[in-house]
């Protein structure tokens, strides 16, 4: 019988600087439309929002593609717009379209803001955390693996870019104007997405979560000022937070596109992993990162997309590079729903046999 002890599991190990070979892996959106069983459970439900907020059914999509593929983690399915959702701001997700909510862009929309209504509005997040958490305790003990749990939010940064966008975007214009022009009010509204941010992942780890990631997907759409304020320090003032809190719980960090800014990041955000995008060259990253923290990354989705000796050329070149530091394999960027299942089965078989 395996010890459940948290220094059991590979990716805690990877967190704690250890080159674990061969690396454990999982993929950022695994759990979602590419998977007939999620389109399943989705068909069942009137929104993306009430799977969200249904506590057994996201707890049974973020265990769908653990069963499937005996992913190394499983991440918890719910979304980056559900703490601007708690803090007030109507959201909605229109199909085939993403996210929709109404743009805020002055002093009264930041100050309706409500971080006290954060508490309550999470709780059936919380509750999907501890299903979770209970059904991976549950098959470890079955001896059907040891997957970790990993909670989640989006950073500050990226979360304000659909807050003031009120929706995506190509270039986040409003946020970018706003940041250089009103830093005052920018400053207001970064301020309350880090304590609320604090108070979801705080809630997230005592439920039951042994991972935070948080996703600054929009990270590289900054100037290099802006840059260290609203992405390094932002990131900064939240690890600090959790790790003076909860000092065995690692967290990641994935500043999309960050560039020339990832060394930086690295060393001033207080991260035990970083996860590197599709763009990143992973022995260039490698250098930029200090040896004993751990890497996430960095397929680009398309080549999931391909399959064949695509998919099998680029995971091995990523597996080299980073073969002998601690390494997490994942993607670049979250799955897309055009992806055969075969091919996510193909690709785990490669990395298991490495
Ligand atoms: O990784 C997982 O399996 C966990 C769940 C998860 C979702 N979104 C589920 C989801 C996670 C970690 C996210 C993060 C997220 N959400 C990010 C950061 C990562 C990234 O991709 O850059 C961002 C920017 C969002 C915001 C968001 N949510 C957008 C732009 C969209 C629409 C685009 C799309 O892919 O459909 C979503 C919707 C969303 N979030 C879906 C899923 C499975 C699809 C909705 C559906 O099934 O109807």
């Amino acid at each position: 019988m395996t010890t459940v002890g948290p220094m059991t599991k590979k990716i805690l190990r990877v967190l704690d600087g250890e080159a674990v070979w061969p690396p454990p892996v999982w993929l950022m959106r695994q759990a979602g439309r590419f998977l007939p069983e999620y389109r399943a459970v989705r068909a069942t439900t009137t929104g993306f929002m009430d799977l969200c907020t249904n506590p057994e059914l996201a707890a049974e999509v973020t265990l769908q593609p653990v069963r499937r593929f005996g992913m190394d983690a499983a991440i918890l399915f719910s979304d980056i717009l559900v703490l601007p959702w708690a803090l007030g701001q109507d959201l909605r997700f229109a199909e085939g379209e993403g996210p929709i909510l109404p743009p805020i862009r002055d002093a009264a929309g930041i100050d309706a803001l409500d971080v006290t209504r954060v508490r309550g509005a999470i709780r059936p997040i919380l509750e999907t955390v501890r299903l979770v958490r209970a059904a991976l305790d549950e098959r470890q003990r079955e001896g059907e693996g040891e997957a970790t749990l990993i909670g989640f939010a989006g950073s500050p940064f990226t979360v304000a870019c659909y807050m003031i966008e009120g929706g995506g975007s190509k270039e986040f214009a409003h946020v970018r104007a706003m940041a250089h022009g009103q830093p005052e009010l920018f400053a207001v509204l970064m301020d309350k997405l880090v304590t609320s941010t604090i108070t979801y992942l705080s809630a997230q780890i005592l439920a039951g979560a042994e991972v935070v990631m948080l996703f600054d997907s929009w990270a590289g759409v900054l100037s290099p000022h802006l840059f260290r304020t609203h992405v390094i320090e932002a990131t900064a003032k939240i690890v600090a937070a959790l790790r003076s809190r909860f000092p065995r719980v690692p967290v990641i960090g994935f500043p999309r596109l960050a560039g020339m800014m990832l060394g930086e990041y690295a060393a001033n955000t207080g991260i035990q992993g970083v996860a590197i995008d599709t763009s990143a060259e992973p022995g260039y990253a490698a250098a930029m990162i200090p040896a004993t923290m751990a890497i996430q990354g960095n397929l680009d989705p398309l080549a999931l997309v391909a399959g064949g000796a695509a998919l099998t050329r680029e995971a091995e070149a990523i597996l080299q590079a980073l073969k002998g530091r601690p390494h997490i394999f994942n993607l670049g960027h979250g799955i897309l729903p055009q992806t055969n299942p075969e091919h996510v089965a193909a690709l785990i078989a490669q990395i298991r046999a490495a």
